[in-house]
């Protein structure tokens, strides 16, 4: 595997063994936290997690708190396979997703994810990584003004919910599971209490604006990161209630162009590595610090995922 090499360390860090994952992690722990803040990523090669079993095994031998899917605001369709374990996204194989920060579009994210590949694709199906601090780094000086407008301005996202779950979308979940509630009084409870704005569609979707969100952040260590769902959201969220090009604004309600867009897209993609999956795999992921997507692919995939507060 030829990885990336930014400011001394391999990106992602990479740990193979033919030991058992669980047990490592638990007598392991100092190290691998050293490889996430040294590299973002770390892959986990070698182990062979058996099963999605084995997987939340792991996670808990690392030992910090579940970030559960149930209680985000998460706009992705996925299924628990275990308490801890969901499916990572549940959108059609032809669709990409594109990279973004874990949940960066909503006031509640993880700081960490585990990813574990159960079934590898027959073709695609990588999983994008991408350094946010040296996208950012790299924006700041083609286009210092654009990143000073998304500092200085923030972000709002929109996005229209449908009232049923619609796993043909990449943001097909319904808005009475994303908001966890049971009818449109407890919808509009939950958007009023974080700040939301919505409207309901006559087909009972429900169209929700969030409140100003960061786009970018700045880490303990002095990184600044391009910290949001920008790419995403401009380049995806797309489906028959979505129109992509209405799904982001800056803070102050003006338009995000594709003049804004353009230099960030590419240099995303320049900087992407592609995560090319072998079964059993496990990736741990700062969500701080790297963005993510999900190549297209063919044949039967199985990505599964687990969050950390
Ligand atoms: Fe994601």
């Amino acid at each position: 595997m030829k990885q990336q090499y930014w400011y001394g360390h391999d990106f992602p860090a990479l740990v193979e063994s033919d030991g058992d994952l669980a047990v490592y992690l638990k007598s392991n722990r100092a190290e691998v936290d050293q490889l996430l803040k040294n590299a973002g990523a770390v892959l986990f090669r070698g182990f062979d997690v058996a099963s999605p079993e084995g997987f939340d095994e792991a996670v808990g031998a690392y030992g910090d708190d579940n970030f559960a899917y149930k209680e985000s605001l998460s706009n992705a369709v996925r299924i628990n396979v275990t308490p801890r374990v969901f499916t990572a996204n549940e959108a059609p194989p032809e669709t990409s997703i594109y990279l973004h920060h874990e949940m960066a579009q909503t006031p509640i994210y993880p700081s960490k994810l585990f990813f574990y590949c159960q079934i590898a694709a027959d073709k695609g199906g990588a999983t994008p990584l991408c350094r946010s601090d040296i996208l950012l780094e790299k924006l700041a000086m083609e286009e210092p003004e654009i990143v000073d407008a998304f500092a200085a301005k923030g972000v709002r996202y929109s996005s229209t919910m449908p009232l049923e779950n619609d796993a043909g979308s990449g943001q097909g979940r319904s808005w009475r599971s994303t908001l966890n509630c049971e009818d449109k009084a407890g919808a509009e409870a939950r958007l009023q209490a974080l700040g939301y704005e919505w409207t309901w569609g006559e087909d009972q979707s429900l169209r929700a604006t969030t409140p100003v969100l960061k786009a970018v952040r700045q880490l303990d260590d002095g990184r600044r990161v391009f910290f949001n769902q920008l790419i995403a959201a401009y380049r995806g969220w797309s489906d028959s209630r979505n129109d992509a090009s209405k799904s982001i604004s800056f803070g102050d309600g003006t338009p995000i162009t594709p003049d804004h867009m353009a230099s960030g897209i590419r240099l995303a993609d320049e900087l992407s590595f592609d995560l090319k999956w072998q079964p059993g795999d496990v990736a741990l992921i700062d969500n701080f610090a790297v963005m993510h997507g999900r190549r297209p692919f063919e044949g039967k995939r199985r990505v599964l995922a687990s969050l950390i507060k």
